[in-house]
């Protein structure tokens, strides 16, 4: 299946797992998708559900979003803007990306925050203590070639036709202000950060916050899906023990690099854990039937009973 890409990316982006998950959706007709730790919303975007609520503390991807959904950001804007400022950054190079990047730490305007993410280096975003961003130049003046600009429009575009399709709310929030907003018809997908990983202003993870969330998880009347991490060579997620007991587990390979080396192909495991029995869907039976004409990456399925 062709994933569509949005048009933020940042760290923890499940764009590997889009498929999978979506052969797990379950959501009925009046329900309502909720994505309590969007990031860059990848996943909830290629559900398409007629409505959800996207929420992250990270309030610069609310605001873009929000700029989308608003006409604020249009592709024809963006697509001014980007041509603009790529061809500052021709030109001047390296001091024009880090002039941007004062100017957005003044005015969080985001538009700035799309060139930063799309020009950073390894294409990430990340704040300092203070909630400023702080990633370096990614050393590449030529970045935003027509190609590029013509990428990125597309990404925008999709995303704005979709907002003029359904009923999406991007919000500001954190997560356990954004659970109590689930009823018995709605799916709730969940991409917490992990502990000690990518922490950032917007991305610190305790024990506290992992508990609050499986307590509320485990009182909601909401289905929910949760996507993290289960082992790796070294060490395994002791949360999952910890509060998965009574749902269900689906564990798949997924391989990592680490530099260029074929050598550092790291395993790790990746974990979704569902609170039902996701049954075929309509959606589901659609896909795989997509798939026999596309090539399908191998995974390993395992689904580990909670009763054992
Ligand atoms: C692992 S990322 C989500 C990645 C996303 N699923 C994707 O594919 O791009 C976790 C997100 O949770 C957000 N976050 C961290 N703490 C939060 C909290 N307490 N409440 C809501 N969102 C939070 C971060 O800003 C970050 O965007």
């Amino acid at each position: 299946m062709r994933i569509a890409v949005p048009p933020l990316k940042c760290q923890g982006i499940k764009t590997h797992l889009v498929e999978w998950i979506l052969g797990h959706v379950s959501l009925s007709e009046s329900g309502t998708w909720i994505e309590p730790f969007m990031g860059s919303g990848v996943v909830g975007f290629n559900v398409r559900p007629p409505k959800a609520v996207f929420a992250d503390t990270n309030l610069h991807i609310i605001n873009l979003y929000n700029a989308i959904k608003n006409g604020q950001i249009t592709p024809g804007i963006a697509k001014e803007f980007l041509e603009k400022e790529g061809s500052f950054l021709r030109e001047k190079g390296e001091a024009h990306y880090y002039a941007i990047r004062e100017r957005f730490n003044q005015t969080s305007e985001p538009l700035d925050l799309l060139f930063l993410n799309r020009s950073s280096f390894n294409g990430v975003m990340r704040f300092n203590k203070s909630g400023k961003f702080n990633v370096p130049f990614g050393h590449k003046p030529e970045r935003f070639a027509q190609a590029y600009v013509t990428k990125i429009i597309n990404q925008i575009r999709q995303v704005s036709q979709a907002l003029s399709m359904y009923d999406w709310q991007f919000t500001c929030a954190d997560f356990r202000q954004t659970l109590a907003l689930a009823t018995e018809k709605d799916l709730i997908y969940c991409d917490p950060p992990y502990i000690g990983r990518h922490t950032d202003y917007f991305n610190g993870w305790s024990e506290q916050d992992e508990q609050d969330l499986f307590d509320l998880l485990a009182k909601t009347k909401a289905k929910f899906i949760i996507s993290t991490w289960h082992s790796n060579q070294y060490r395994k997620n002791l949360a999952l023990e910890k509060y998965t007991q009574n749902f269900t587990v689906f564990t798949r390979e997924h391989f990592y690099h680490v530099g260029a080396s074929e050598k550092n192909r790291n395993p790790m495991l990746e974990a979704i854990v569902l609170n039902y029995d996701p049954e075929p869907q309509l959606e589901t039976i659609e896909l795989s039937q997509l798939a026999l004409f596309e090539q399908k990456p191998e995974y390993h399925f395992l689904k580990i009973n909670p009763t054992e």
